[in-house]
């Protein structure tokens, strides 16, 4: 088994969805939201497919319609047992950080929302570390994805001081030629804080890269941490399978 811990299925992205969910073969799939209106189709997505599980937020870029009203209207969706995270939250400063502090009260907003169901967060941090371990500093206790992660060992270090279990979700990136902070990431982090993803449709993996990705390509991540750590690829499929099972709470029928 193998689980993409982190892909977004939106049918505008994928007019072709059954194919691509038939693609991975039974594996699981955790699918990501980033407003509102994602967020309800993800539930929808959860619903209807076994093997997909979801996660709902208001991504830091997505912030439009963030407000107490909408906010209550994802606590509803949380009464869906398949909704397993509150996520991709986070903070981004790419284009600027004009919009900090509604990143930040967003942020801090829906962590709290996490820990009022007991749920994981994922993360999208951009150009914004500083900020984000202050934030996370706050809540050792709760189980954290930093999805896509793409700061240097020097925070991942820092990271795992807040929370030793924390996981850092490596995708397509790690395969790119020039990734080489990543690698050196993943080449000093146990197995025990790894979780495979694709952040599909974005980051296709090697040798597919540039293509429209999917979250059968999950393989191929597998595949380059499984000769980066000089271990057997089904080694690293049941280590990150177990991983993403315990960080989810995933009850896998
Ligand atoms: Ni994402």
């Amino acid at each position: 088994m193998i689980i993409d811990t982190h892909c977004h299925l939106e049918k505008n992205d994928y007019p072709n969805l059954e194919e691509i969910i038939h693609h991975m073969d039974g594996n699981i799939m955790i699918a990501s939201a980033d407003n509102l209106k994602s967020s309800y189709e993800v539930d929808e997505l959860t619903k209807k497919y076994d093997n997909i599980y979801g996660t709902i937020g208001f991504h830091p870029t997505e912030l439009e319609d963030f407000n107490e009203n909408t906010l209550k209207e994802l606590e509803k969706l949380l009464q869906n047992k398949k909704i397993v995270g509150i996520g991709e939250i986070g903070l981004d400063y790419h284009y600027g950080k004009e919009e900090s502090e509604l990143q930040k009260d967003a942020f801090i907003k829906q962590i709290e929302l996490a820990i009022k169901y007991n749920l994981p967060i994922v993360i999208h941090s951009r150009d914004a570390a500083e900020d984000t371990l202050e934030i996370l500093k706050k809540y050792p206790n709760i189980k954290m994805d930093m999805h896509c992660y793409g700061y240097s060992l020097e925070v991942a270090k820092q990271l795992l001081k807040i929370n030793p279990h924390m996981k850092f979700g490596i995708g397509g990136v790690l395969t790119f030629k020039n990734s080489k902070k990543l690698k050196e990431v993943v080449e000093y982090l146990d197995m025990s804080n790894i979780l495979l993803e694709t952040d599909s449709p974005f980051l296709a993996p090697e040798p597919l890269r540039g293509t429209k990705n999917e979250p059968a390509n999950t393989k191929y991540v597998a595949e380059y941490i499984a000769n980066m750590k000089n271990i057997s690829l089904e080694e690293v499929k049941k280590i990150t399978t177990t991983n993403a099972i315990s960080q989810f709470d995933l009850k896998i029928k």
